[in-house]
């Protein structure tokens, strides 16, 4: 704020707290007795008459001490201009101490796991509660509340790896994050529109659904050339490439011929967010415990 709007905002707010005090002071003089009195103020209205009593005392006093209060408070805490007060109170320093303190008793919760192998934590019940909440929290907007996944997401339940469902993968996956790319037609840039429907087919061929046996008969040699560095000569994948196994049931972008044929023409970007920093070293331990007790 500057200078300017500082000062203006101080001075409305003592101007009107020292207003209020001289109110209250200067009415109370114009009265001529500080104790209860027959006398009326002199107006009647059908009969009623108003008496001209002052204040009682408790009341009055109880003014001046919202005055007094209110001027304590200012000098204390941010509430004058640019002024930070003595106390140099803030809603985010106290957010952080309320972080500090919860981050002090939690971490403990969770370093007591930290020692036990995966594969054991991953059978208490007392953990997976804990990495279900933590699994809430921070990866089901995207796997979803299950681990089910979507459309993108890969469902975390299943026996289906794209980078492998060993404990220690997991935890990597999780730590450092991971980045699927397939690039477009694979290695075959030049690839036609003919060869497209042809690789396609072979892909379907997988699963017994080829449109056309001659198109996928076609479209195998297309493959070796184009698309087996990466997803294996036998389409079973590449876990170091987080690769994709192309003959089973699960599929990341879905199975239809339309799918697979976009997934060709354009290719695939995706991540899965580095969880590392975000997350401490004992709360991962216990997520990775959590997804490997999904599908196990
Ligand atoms: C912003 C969305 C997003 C969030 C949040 C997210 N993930 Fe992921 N995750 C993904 C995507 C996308 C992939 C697939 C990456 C790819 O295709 O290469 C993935 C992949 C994974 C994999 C690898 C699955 C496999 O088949 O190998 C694991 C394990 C995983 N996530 C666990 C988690 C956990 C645990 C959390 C919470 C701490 C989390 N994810 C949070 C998007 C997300
Ligand atoms: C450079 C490596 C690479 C090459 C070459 C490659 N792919 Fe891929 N492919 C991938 C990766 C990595 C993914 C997963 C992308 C992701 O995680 O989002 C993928 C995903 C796919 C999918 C989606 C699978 C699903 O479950 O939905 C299909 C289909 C596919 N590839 C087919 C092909 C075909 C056909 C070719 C050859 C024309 C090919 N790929 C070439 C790396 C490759």
């Amino acid at each position: 704020m500057s200078t300017f709007w500082s000062i203006w905002i101080s001075a409305i707010v003592l101007g009107t707290i020292f207003g209020c005090w001289w109110l209250l002071v200067a009415t109370r003089k114009g009265q001529t007795t500080d104790t209860e009195t027959d006398r009326t103020t002199g107006h009647s209205f059908d009969g009623i008459e108003e008496y001209d009593n002052p204040m009682p005392k408790w009341w009055y006093y109880l003014f001046i001490a919202t005055c007094v209060f209110s001027l304590g408070y200012l000098a204390l805490y941010p509430g004058l201009g640019n002024f930070k007060g003595l106390l140099g109170w803030t809603q985010y320093n106290q957010w952080e101490q309320e972080v500090q303190v919860a981050e002090a008793k939690y971490s403990e919760i969770y370093a007591q796991y930290g020692d036990t192998p995966i594969v054991e934590l991953a059978q208490d019940d007392d953990a997976m509660k804990m990495g279900q909440r933590l699994f809430a929290n921070n990866c089901a907007v995207c796997h979803g509340s299950a681990g089910r996944g979507s459309i993108g997401f890969p469902n975390l339940t299943d026996d289906d790896w794209l980078y492998g469902g060993e404990p220690d993968t997991i935890l990597h996956t999780i730590t450092q994050g991971r980045q699927g790319a397939m690039p477009a037609k694979g290695m075959m840039p030049n690839m036609t529109a003919e060869q497209v429907d042809q690789v396609v087919n072979y892909v379907l061929s997988f699963s017994d659904r080829a449109q056309s046996e001659e198109a996928a008969e076609a479209g195998k040699q297309i493959f070796g050339q184009a698309c087996a560095a990466c997803h294996g000569q036998d389409a079973k994948g590449n876990q170091a490439m987080g690769a994709p196994n192309l003959t089973d049931n699960t599929w990341l972008y879905g199975s239809t011929y339309d799918r697979i044929k976009e997934t060709v023409m354009y290719g695939r970007q995706n991540q899965m967010p580095a969880q590392g920093g975000r997350l401490s070293e004992d709360q991962i331990h216990i997520l990775a415990a959590y997804v490997y007790s999904l599908s196990n």
